[in-house]
């Protein structure tokens, strides 16, 4: 046999074919001198290999050197597919591969740091096992984080960094679609743009500089620059000194920046269609990333609305009220008004994605538009998965001399943003724009509870490493 096939494609119409499979050993059983079983995993899929000792075919010797291979070492099997009476548990392939040559080709270390199997049991089947008395540690953040490379390799953590990628694909093929180009600005700039406690500060050859927390200025210098219409994928850095459940110090920003001719609404538009296309997507896609992650981490689809639903803020705040919470109507809302709202919402429409607009100006950067009708609100919004945010957004300040106010109002050192502020000097359109945590994309639409879930190596106050 000399072409390969991928473990996720073995199946039943395969039986009595001679197949050469390349995967890592998950979990090696010796039932005796001559027989032997290795469940073979190739990214996320596993089949049982059975090895047994038969005259001038496979030695002993043989079943002995799989008996002793470690976990996790990577192995090349050659052998025939065959069909067992009764289901195999513990593989997802539901047949088997009778051994006839088995070569180590990358040997893991005898002891691991996790075992992959128990880092990917859902807290169900942990405490099943733990109530029928089977010793077994649970796998925790920290150790799994500490030992990325491995805890990468279960089916849930495979699923979800597929179903990321997915989400920056859909992203960029809707708005290459809707005549958007893609930019990619500096990441080491003169000063904050989203203010200052959040910022990495740096010496930039003798000069005090910072690592952007987002593209904002320079996406709109680019708008500036006639661009029409461009958006961003890149890394955002937030010194961010809070451990919460959602806060990295690195995360990837999908930022939109774009023209209006009439309303904030048209940047409201490419939300709403931007974001269906991608929920259509993920679950047309990514049917089996999905269930991998919801084996693991149970959850229950999103629901969305066709068209999304979109309420003013002082709508928000009256439902709040109306539910007996009162907030302040020039304020902001926190976490947990937040997540009171989403419950809100969904039992009054349905739906668990949705856009809050029309926010208070005081809560907003200085780069926000107030409202033309009422200064006290702003021409902004954000939106919300499941009672989260997922995206900020707004129209921008595009006159120099009210960005130049704002901006000293709002306690920024004009100095260090002034070419950015000349930028509206030579004639700049109305514009507006938004910025998508990617992680937090994944995380909500997942139901996960923690953001260091979907970020590969995540970066939080504590951690720089892996
Ligand atoms: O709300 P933010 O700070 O808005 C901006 O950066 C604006 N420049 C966007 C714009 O175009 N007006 O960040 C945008 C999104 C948030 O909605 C959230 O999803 C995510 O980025 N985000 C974070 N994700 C992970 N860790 C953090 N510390 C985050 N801070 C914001």
């Amino acid at each position: 046999v000399n072409s390969w096939t991928e473990v996720g494609k073995l199946n039943e119409a395969m039986k009595d074919q001679h197949v050469l499979v390349r995967g890592r050993a998950q979990t090696i059983r010796s039932v005796s001198k001559n027989m032997a079983f290795v469940v073979v995993r190739e990214h996320g899929f596993t089949v049982q290999c059975v090895i047994t000792a038969i005259p001038d075919v496979v030695s002993r010797q043989m079943v002995k050197f799989v008996s002793g291979l470690n976990r996790e070492s990577i192995v090349d099997v050659e052998g025939i597919v065959s069909v067992p009476k009764d289901p195999i548990k513990g593989a997802t392939q539901q047949v088997e591969v009778q051994v006839r040559k088995l070569y180590c080709v990358s040997k893991a270390l005898p002891t691991l740091p996790i075992i992959v199997e128990d880092a990917a049991r859902s807290e169900i089947e942990i405490e099943k096992a733990l109530q029928a008395g089977e010793q077994l540690v649970r796998v925790n953040q920290d150790t799994r984080l500490n030992n990325r490379v491995i805890d990468i390799r279960t089916p849930a953590n495979q699923g979800i960094f597929r179903i990321q990628s997915q989400v920056g694909t859909v992203f960029r093929q809707f708005l290459l679609s809707e005549n958007f180009f893609e930019i990619h600005t500096p990441k080491l700039i003169a000063g904050s743009s989203e203010g200052g406690a959040s910022v990495f500060r740096l010496d930039y050859k003798g000069q005090p500089a910072c690592l952007a927390q987002s593209p904002q200025l320079h996406k709109q210098m680019a708008i500036c620059g006639d661009f029409g219409r461009v958006f961003e994928i890149g890394p955002v850095f937030r010194a961010e000194d809070s451990f919460t459940h959602r806060h990295l110090c690195e995360f990837t920003g999908l930022d939109v920046e774009m023209e209006i001719k009439n309303h904030y609404f048209e940047v409201m538009d490419i939300v709403d269609r931007l974001f269906v296309a991608m929920f259509d997507s993920l679950n047309q896609n990514c049917e089996k990333e999905l269930e991998a992650v919801g084996r693991q981490y149970p959850f229950e689809p999103l629901k969305y609305l066709r068209k999304t639903l979109r309420l003013t803020f002082e709508e928000g705040v009256q439902m709040l009220k109306d539910a007996g919470v009162e907030v302040d109507p020039l304020g902001d809302l926190n976490t947990e008004t937040e997540r009171k709202l989403g419950k809100l919402v969904l039992e009054k429409y349905g739906t668990e994605f949705y856009i809050l607009h029309r926010y208070p100006l005081a809560v907003r950067p200085f780069y926000t538009m107030p409202c033309y009708d009422n200064p006290a609100y702003s021409n902004s919004f954000d939106v919300f998965i499941r009672g989260e945010e997922i995206i900020s957004g707004a129209q921008r300040v595009h006159v120099p001399e009210l960005l130049a106010e704002r901006a000293q109002g709002c306690g920024i050192d004009v100095k260090t943003i002034s070419t950015y502020i000349d930028s509206f000097r030579y004639g700049a359109p109305p514009h507006g724009g938004f910025g998508v945590g990617l992680e937090r994309v994944v995380m909500l639409f997942c139901g996960l509870n923690n953001i260091r879930k979907t970020s590969l190596f995540p970066r939080d106050p504590l951690r720089i490493a892996p």
